[in-house]
């Protein structure tokens, strides 16, 4: 999520918080408004066992019917899963997918949003009922998970995102993202998902419930062939101050002191990407997982905070590389410019490529516009600062939302931003689903454009499919490329052929991603052991079918 996103939502919910941004305006403005003009200028087997459990308690409502039915679980879709027939819970065989390669593989990708990680102007009717319920009247002023917990308290905290986790998204939402060509997810996590919580932090402090969650998402997307990218959405200390971080706050505290000191939140961001680490090392379900973005969207303010930035990219780097499978670490330029990124990038060169950058250009948008046109020519211009850049660039965030609220001009939009995405690394679509909130709505606010479910259940014909080109799931990359092929033949409004200079990266000279390559070979023929996490009948005989080793 964008921080101008989320902080002009703010602004627009809360006039106190305009005094927050003054005051941060007059202190920062100068920084800010350079950046403003930036490349994001228009934006503002352990584990086997703690997931049985949470699987145990998930899988009872995966059929969908929870209390909030209304959301994306119910899109137009006609493939929901057949749940039941295979409890989740039992013992299946696993066999590792293939390599996702980044220099070669385009994902067409969607963003779990506010799943693990509550931003409340995604769903803000809920959020506000659950703590006014506790604690009436602190809707008004309560804006962040942290402030959710903290009204709510521990237990309280505990059973509301329990039940917010089972019924936000739901295994029905991955078939229906199968059938629209979807082939990864992102999944923003806060970084209390992987470390303890210390003093002061109201977040629940239960690692092992939420690995669990993620645990069934993986076992989710395995069994239909998609991948996943773990995203550090929110850092100790707030890497950005803004309400997608977990925690909306004036005085974020993970950058600090010196170009060459770590601050206390910086070490306990090196042990959550350890602790990540950990994680992959022990899931049955390791080789979904694409990628680790050790952070989203930080906002450094000075030279020195770039200069930590870049320390902790590359101790991430190193920890993920010499862990035991090891993925591809996801940087983001921090608003410095994708060009200020140019020679740490080329230092971490390889083939298949172990490095990769983001971004969320959000054409259109901050503040959202009306020139369909010039919208459609600033997906060009965003598409084209990514030619060249020595390792892919995986736009992680893009959505329709804009000032035109028009459905053919909506399907253009989609296409163009699909097709030319796929120019560099692909992109993920913010977000699965927003539930839109009745009273932005009497005052103006439709935010439904960044809710790709949403906008599926509002008309479906918006979102072309593989079906329509006659064509089957894009989770093997033959039909992933032949339905992006198919997608640019058929635009209406393009950014011409694309480029010679565009992924795949030159491999010749590059050194081999070594780390990857031996994980991989000694693990080929392995067949590991995971706790079904999917209630789906079908799902699982794909699964059953898949489970013979690939290679010996
Ligand atoms: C950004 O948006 C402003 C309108 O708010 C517009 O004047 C400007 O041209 C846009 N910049 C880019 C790069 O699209
Ligand atoms: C579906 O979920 C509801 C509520 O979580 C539960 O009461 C019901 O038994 C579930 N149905 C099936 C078939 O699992
Ligand atoms: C949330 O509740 C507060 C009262 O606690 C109210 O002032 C505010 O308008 C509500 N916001 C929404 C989006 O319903
Ligand atoms: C969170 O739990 C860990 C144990 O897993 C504990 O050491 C830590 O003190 C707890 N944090 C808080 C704030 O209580
Ligand atoms: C990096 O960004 C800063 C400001 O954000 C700028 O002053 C500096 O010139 C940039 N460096 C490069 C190499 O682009
Ligand atoms: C979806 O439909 C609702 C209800 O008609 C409308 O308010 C909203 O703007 C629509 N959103 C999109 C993205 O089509
Ligand atoms: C990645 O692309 C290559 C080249 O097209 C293909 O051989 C491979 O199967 C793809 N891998 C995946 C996981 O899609």
């Amino acid at each position: 999520m964008a921080p101008q996103k989320s902080r002009r939502t703010l602004w627009w919910i809360v006039g106190a918080v305009v005094a927050v941004a003054v005051i941060l305006g007059a202190v920062l403005g100068g920084v800010l408004g350079s950046r403003a003009a930036d490349d994001n200028s228009n934006k503002s087997n352990a584990a086997v066992n703690a997931a049985a459990d949470g699987a145990a308690s998930s899988s009872s409502s995966s059929n969908g019917s929870g209390s909030r039915s209304s959301g994306g679980s119910s899109t137009a879709t006609s493939s929901s899963a057949a749940a039941s027939a295979t409890p989740a819970g039992a013992l299946i065989d696993i066999v590792d997918l293939p390599a996702w390669n980044w220099g070669q593989n385009k994902s067409i990708g969607v963003c779990l949003g506010s799943w693990l990680i509550l931003e409340k102007w995604m769903l803000p009717d809920w959020f506000n009922e659950t703590v006014n319920a506790v604690t009436p009247g602190s809707g008004a002023t309560t804006l962040d998970e942290w402030g959710f917990c903290q009204v709510l308290g521990a237990d309280g905290c505990r059973s509301a995102l329990t039940e917010h986790w089972d019924n936000w998204i739901t295994e029905a939402d991955f078939d229906t993202m199968v059938e629209y060509g979807i082939n990864h997810v992102r999944l923003p996590t806060g970084f209390w998902a992987w470390i303890p919580t210390i003093e002061g932090e109201p977040f629940l402090n239960d690692t092992a419930l939420y690995q669990a969650q993620i645990e069934k998402v993986l076992g989710w997307a395995y069994d239909r062939g998609m991948y996943v990218l773990i995203d550090a959405h929110g850092l100790p200390g707030s890497q950005n101050g803004e309400q997608a971080s977990g925690h909306l706050t004036k005085e974020p505290s993970w950058f600090g002191g010196s170009a060459d000191t770590e601050t206390p939140n910086q070490i306990r961001s090196d042990q959550m990407v350890v602790a990540m680490t950990e994680f992959l090392a022990r899931t049955p379900y390791r080789s979904v997982v694409t990628g680790l973005e050790v952070i989203n969207e930080p906002r450094p303010y000075t030279p020195d905070q770039v200069q930590q930035l870049m320390n902790y990219y590359e101790r991430s780097y190193q920890t993920i590389q010499g862990s035991a499978w090891p993925v591809a670490t996801f940087l983001a330029d921090g608003y410095q410019g994708l060009s200020n990124w140019t020679s740490f990038a080329e230092a971490h060169v390889t083939s298949p490529p172990s490095m990769v950058m983001v971004d969320h250009p959000y054409p259109g948008n901050f503040p959202p516009q009306d020139n369909s046109q010039d919208i459609l020519s600033q997906v060009c211009s965003a598409a084209d600062r990514y030619l060249n850049y020595p390792i892919p660039v995986c736009i992680d965030e893009w959505s329709l939302y804009t000032g035109v609220k028009d459905q053919s001009f909506e399907k253009t939009f989609y296409e163009q931003q699909l097709a030319t995405w796929a120019w560099s690394a692909g992109g993920m679509y913010w977000s699965w689903r927003l539930d839109t909130s009745q009273q932005d709505l009497a005052n103006g606010l439709d935010y439904s454009q960044y809710s790709f479910s949403t906008v599926l259940r509002n008309n479906s014909a918006t979102i072309p499919k593989p079906a329509d080109y006659n064509l089957g799931a894009t989770t093997t990359d033959a039909s992933a490329q032949a339905y992006l092929e198919a997608v640019e033949a058929d635009l209406s409004s393009s950014c011409g052929a694309a480029p010679d200079n565009v992924a795949p990266y030159a491999t010749g000279s590059v050194p081999t991603w070594t780390a990857e390559v031996s994980a991989r070979s000694s693990a080929q023929g392995q067949t590991l052991t995971a706790t079904s996490t999917t209630a789906s009948t079908t799902a699982t005989a794909r699964l059953r079918k898949r489970a013979v080793p690939i290679a010996f």
